[in-house]
């Protein structure tokens, strides 16, 4: 047996248990729900997790990049959303390449990123599922009215190469509720808005199969809405700080930096050997910390530098230059994303180490 404390560091750990734990009761949670689950992949980037999404009942994957989708279809995945905008000429050229090996849906929030696209797939006999991305709060990219969504679905209706599918969106300002907890008024009028959508479409004779949603602290009100059909929830499989500060409890958190204490300093700063490009720096919270050490509550994660991590002990702590501490990162996405591979644990035991095959696919 080959424990956890055996591994160089920083190594990225993940605790099977909770892993498919949280993997299972998404499922069943969407399921119960009446929708399908197509879980956003860009959390994990590894095809052995996309696997056992899609041994739990998985309808498809979610990807962010056409990188990550093309990953995800070489290892044998064959419905695939890209739930983001494709645009420009070399992008198109390696959807094509794409569309041999998978059927794939693509989001658009504009007549201009849809027509060479569907061009593309009429010229090469291919049919692109068309998704119009909804901006229902977050302010990032999708439509910003109902006439722009039904002039769009109209256009794009017309396009040979596209079938227009349904909607999206991705309330990620469920994020921002008060006290920092999920805003569950944003919740409900994300899911009014969407259904009204749908039935707007209906209503000028625009066949809107899908009405698609998408986030993890969203999850839980949105799978009882009526009039949705798909969930995409993604950092779930693992959780991390964010969504600990949320209220998701400490044995749902599976993933972990684990890293060497390489310096004890006589005024209570401790440093380890996993800084931004082992942890990611994001810090969205207001006392600007970067992870929390386990098992280590007198440590506060204040400081960041690139291979550095900077602990306080707010009192006394026993720890020595050499011992490891296992750290959940504030945002799991983006910590992933740092590592080559991540090593799976049952209890303290190694288990497996798989590569994080899609890590850095960023166009
Ligand atoms: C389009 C889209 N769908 C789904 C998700 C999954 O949300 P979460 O990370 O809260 O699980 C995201 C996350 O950024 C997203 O951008």
């Amino acid at each position: 047996m080959k424990s956890l404390y055996d591994l160089d560091t920083p190594t990225l750990l993940v605790d099977a248990d909770r892993l498919e734990r949280n993997i299972a009761d998404m499922a069943e949670r969407v399921r119960a729900g009446g929708k399908t689950l197509r879980p956003h992949t860009k959390t994990h980037k590894t095809p052995e997790i996309a696997r056992m999404q899609a041994a739990a009942g998985a309808s498809g994957l979610t990807v962010a990049k056409l990188g990550e989708a093309e990953v995800m279809a070489y290892a044998g995945f064959k419905d695939i959303f890209i739930a983001n905008q494709l645009v420009g000429a070399i992008k198109v050229a390696r959807l094509m390449s794409l569309l041999e090996h998978a059927r794939v849906r693509v989001g658009f929030d504009s007549f201009e990123a849809a027509a060479p696209l569907a061009k593309a797939a009429a010229a090469h006999g291919f049919r692109l599922g068309a998704m119009i991305e909804v901006d229902t709060g977050l302010g990032r990219a999708g439509t910003r009215s109902l006439e722009e969504t039904l002039m769009l679905a109209r256009q794009i209706s017309e396009l040979d190469g596209l079938d227009f599918l349904g909607i999206f969106t991705h309330e990620g300002h469920l994020y921002r509720g008060r006290d920092g907890g999920v805003d569950a008024e944003a919740a409900g009028r994300v899911a009014t808005q969407m259904r009204a959508t749908a039935e707007a479409l209906a209503g000028q004779g625009t066949d809107c199969k899908e009405v698609s949603v998408g986030s993890t602290p969203g999850a839980a009100l949105l799978s009882v809405e009526p009039g949705l059909t798909e969930l995409r929830p993604g950092v779930y499989v693992f959780n991390d700080r964010t969504q600990m500060r949320r209220g998701t409890p400490l044995d749902r958190c599976a993933l972990t930096v684990l890293a060497t204490v390489t310096s004890v300093r006589s005024d209570g700063r401790i440093v380890v050997d996993a800084g931004t490009k082992s942890m990611a720096s994001d810090s969205p919270f207001a006392d600007k910390t970067y992870g929390e050490v386990m098992d280590h509550p007198e440590l506060i994660f204040e400081g960041i530098s690139e291979e550095h991590g900077h602990l306080m002990a707010s009192r006394g702590t026993t720890l020595k230059v050499g011992e490891k501490v296992r750290i959940i990162p504030n945002h799991a996405c983006t910590c992933v994303n740092m590592h080559n591979s991540l090593t799976t644990l049952r209890g303290e035991e190694v288990e497996d180490t798989w590569y994080i095959a899609a890590r850095g696919k960023i166009r």
